[in-house]
């Protein structure tokens, strides 16, 4: 991520933490497989939400480094789980955990990090522990709540939207306010959640064009395995609300993007997910209305921004 230069040394202390953690197995397997994404890549999205926002309180505390660390190593967690979920072969441009140990060593080294994430949350103490179960918790909810409307294109839109909420809004919340919660900065801890959360929808639905239209030299991983999965997001839900030739070819298990492509673009769905997504950009933005205009509340106004610009629509 490009920022601030505090924000390039900030990170690199606690990338080593990640490594330490998740490298710290005397079991040379379970170090190998719980460090293979972390040395793979990856944006490190959610622990730099951490090291910006606490920027709000008191800078350098060594608790604001732990949560950054230990949210880093939760949605690690996720990710070796959803791969599994999803069967997926790539991520980070690495081969997935369970392509290359197996189902068993991706679902207990998932495990594995979750542990490790709350061992660090445990050991910054105050509410850090708190604010990371609950989001944990809901991330759990909403990739349950997915797995069972696989397969229907006529899905209502909002509980997908309510599904996305819980699956990835609720960590990107919870970044931003550990920011604040372990900096001391208490009265802002409402509006840098409430930025995060927007900030984690409209992350979300740019993914989910990215798995339709992005270039997987530049996301790392295989496109169209939410269709290959019968997982429609909101630009094919949006589509299939508005095109019933849609609807029922997703409905008749053709999910092969290079048919579905052309079809969702002239629904609209593109479009309009697109358009939602830079409504929660908006509305992330002006979550931080009540913050002063600094170094660190410009990086936090610029990221969802940059975030949109990954989706190009022609
Ligand atoms: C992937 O998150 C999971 C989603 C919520 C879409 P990221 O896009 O932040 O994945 P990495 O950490 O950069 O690999
Ligand atoms: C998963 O969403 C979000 C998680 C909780 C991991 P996706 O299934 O869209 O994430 P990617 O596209 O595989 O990264
Ligand atoms: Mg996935
Ligand atoms: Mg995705």
């Amino acid at each position: 991520m490009i920022g601030p230069s505090w924000l390039v040394e900030d990170m690199l202390r606690v990338e080593k933490l990640l490594l330490s953690t998740a490298g710290s197995s005397d079991v040379p397997l379970v170090g190998e497989a719980s460090t293979h994404l972390i040395k793979a890549g990856g944006k490190r999205v959610r622990p730099a939400l951490v090291l910006i926002a606490s920027r709000a309180g008191e800078v350098g505390r060594s608790e604001t480094d732990l949560a950054a660390a230990a949210i880093e190593l939760v949605h690690l967690a996720t990710l070796y789980h959803d791969d599994v979920i999803d069967e997926t072969e790539t991520r980070r441009g690495a081969p997935t955990v369970h392509s290359k140990w197996g189902l068993e060593v991706a679902v207990l080294a998932g495990d594995y990090l979750f542990a490790k994430g709350c061992v660090l949350a445990a050991t910054a103490g105050g509410d850090v522990t708190g604010i990371l179960s609950r989001a944990i918790a809901e991330v759990c909810e909403g990739q349950i709540v997915e797995t069972t409307a696989v397969g229907d294109p006529r899905r209502d839109a909002d509980e997908y939207r309510h599904t996305i909420e819980l699956k990835t809004a609720a960590l990107f919340g919870a970044a931003s306010e550990l920011g604040a919660a372990t900096s001391g900065a208490q009265q802002h801890r409402e509006s840098l959640r409430s930025y995060g959360r927007h900030l984690g929808l409209a992350f979300q639905i740019v993914d989910d064009l990215l798995d339709l239209i992005g270039d997987p030299e530049v996301t790392g991983k295989t496109p169209g395995t939410d269709l290959k999965e019968g997982v429609f997001t909101l630009p094919v839900l949006i589509g299939a609300a508005r095109s019933e030739e849609l609807a029922a070819r997703l409905g008749a298990g053709e999910h092969d993007l290079d048919t579905v492509l052309p079809l969702l673009r002239s629904s609209g769905g593109l479009d309009l997910a697109h358009e939602e997504a830079a409504g929660h950009v908006e509305r992330a933005v002006a979550a931080l209305e009540g913050l002063s205009d600094c170094d660190w509340t410009a990086s936090l106004r610029s990221i969802p921004s940059g975030v949109l610009a990954q989706v190009a629509l022609v």
